[in-house]
């Protein structure tokens, strides 16, 4: 069997990583050797927003790299397509393996599908409802063409049903970046916070800051569209965490280079910088994240992943969104996120509240450290499955 599998952005990589752990595992000890390719479609190429992933998680270097860069949407999808296509052509694989929510699963489920071949989206079935958000459109139409959708919960599952898919294309296997966190623990709790941050600071706080206190510190990473593109929106957010959380404990901002972009613009980025407290970082490796998301006594953020491995890590999460995709990360589904957009009333009541909460890790139903070779199976087994579904398919034809 050939596989190709995809990535194109950061939060790929620990996703496919465990995959590919998987396939070897399964060719070390089996007569039928899947042929892995990976493809990386090049969206993000800065070394700290994809190789410095590959290194720490130990993938193997791309196969093939379709370099499409930045660019507008339909500029990074056109390109990855035509790219992408000529890759099938040329490798004609069985199956294509898409990972998450990024622009690359939009462009290479269509490439793949218009050329016959069988797609598996691992992670299917997320659904925020928000149509202004580009992931919202490639989870969509990536799951509604793919073959084989491979769910992290089973929320993920019903909504997929409720789409109308046909539940022999459904399986639940888990969460697969959780694979990806239980495999680094160790290695993450290794590290010292001392040495993340004086190797990654962009604002050399050194100089300036004296270390932790008792009280801690808050993780804040933001890089969606729809908090920092408007500087009315990003502005008060800024203003509250240098006014009123920097003032209670130490604030270590990793800063994505689109966020970076629209403070320089805004005319925000120096006094951000030059605030004793604050303390920003370059994006973190995978590791250097994981470590400081252990020890915060709260996350701000806007990222999807960071969700998931706050209420598996136990710290209270205050996501600055008005939707999740990710419903099993909150608190009323038992994680540790709080729904808070970007209303300033909100941030700081749950700020307070979240100071006051003690760690509290949870796991949801197979978020085990086992997906990935639950994924594998899945595809292995899906020509037996599918026969018997076509077969039942004729008979219930014949039968009317
Ligand atoms: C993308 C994903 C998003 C994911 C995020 C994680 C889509 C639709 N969005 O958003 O789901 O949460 O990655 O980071 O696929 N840039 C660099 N260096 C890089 C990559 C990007 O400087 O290596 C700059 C680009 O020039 C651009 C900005 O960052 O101006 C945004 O990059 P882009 O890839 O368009 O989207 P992200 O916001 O990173």
């Amino acid at each position: 069997m050939k596989i190709i599998s995809v990535v194109g952005a950061r939060p790929n990589f620990m996703k496919i990583a465990p995959f590919i752990r998987a396939i070897e595992s399964y060719n070390a000890t089996s007569d039928n050797f899947i042929d892995h390719c990976l493809v990386h479609t090049g969206q993000h190429y800065d070394d700290r927003m994809s190789q410095a992933f590959f290194e720490q998680l130990d993938i193997p270097e791309a196969d093939i790299n379709l370099g499409v860069g930045s660019g507008s949407h339909a500029e990074q999808v056109g390109y990855t397509m035509i790219e992408f296509e000529k890759v099938l052509r040329s490798r004609q694989p069985d199956w294509v393996v898409i990972v998450g929510d990024v622009n690359a699963i939009l462009a290479c489920s269509v490439a793949a599908k218009k050329e016959n071949i069988l797609c598996c989206h691992i992670e299917a079935g997320l659904r925020s409802g928000d149509m202004t958000m580009p992931e919202e459109i490639n989870r969509l139409v990536a799951d509604r063409i793919s073959d084989l959708l491979l769910t992290p919960d089973r929320i993920s599952s019903e909504n997929l049903l409720n789409e109308g898919i046909p539940g022999h294309k459904i399986r639940f296997t888990g969460n697969i970046m959780i694979d990806t966190l239980e495999h680094s623990r160790n290695k993450a709790q290794r590290m010292r916070i001392e040495d993340i941050i004086s190797a990654n600071s962009v604002n050399g706080f050194r100089t300036r800051f004296n270390g932790f206190s008792e009280s801690g510190y808050v993780l804040m990473t933001l890089h969606r569209p729809s908090n920092v593109d408007r500087k009315e929106v990003l502005e008060p957010i800024v203003r509250f965490i240098m006014d009123e959380v920097c003032s209670e404990m130490p604030v270590i901002w990793t800063i994505h280079p689109r966020t970076r972009k629209m403070m320089h613009s805004f005319g925000l980025l120096d006094e951000v910088m030059s605030n004793n407290n604050l303390i920003m970082l370059e994006p973190l490796g995978y590791l250097e994240m994981l470590k400081l998301n252990m020890y915060a006594r709260a996350i701000m953020t806007d990222s999807g992943g960071l969700q998931e491995e706050s209420t598996v890590l136990g710290t209270p999460c205050l996501t600055f969104r008005w939707n999740t995709e990710r419903p099993v990360t909150l608190q009323e589904h038992g994680g540790t996120s709080k729904l808070v957009g970007n209303s300033i009333d909100l941030i700081r009541k749950e700020f307070l509240t979240a100071l006051k909460k003690s760690r509290n890790p949870v796991i949801p139903e197979l978020w085990d450290g086992h997906t990935a070779e639950r994924c594998l199976q899945a595809i292995i087994d899906y020509k037996t499955i599918n026969a018997g579904n076509s077969l039942l398919k004729v008979k219930e034809y014949g039968r009317s």
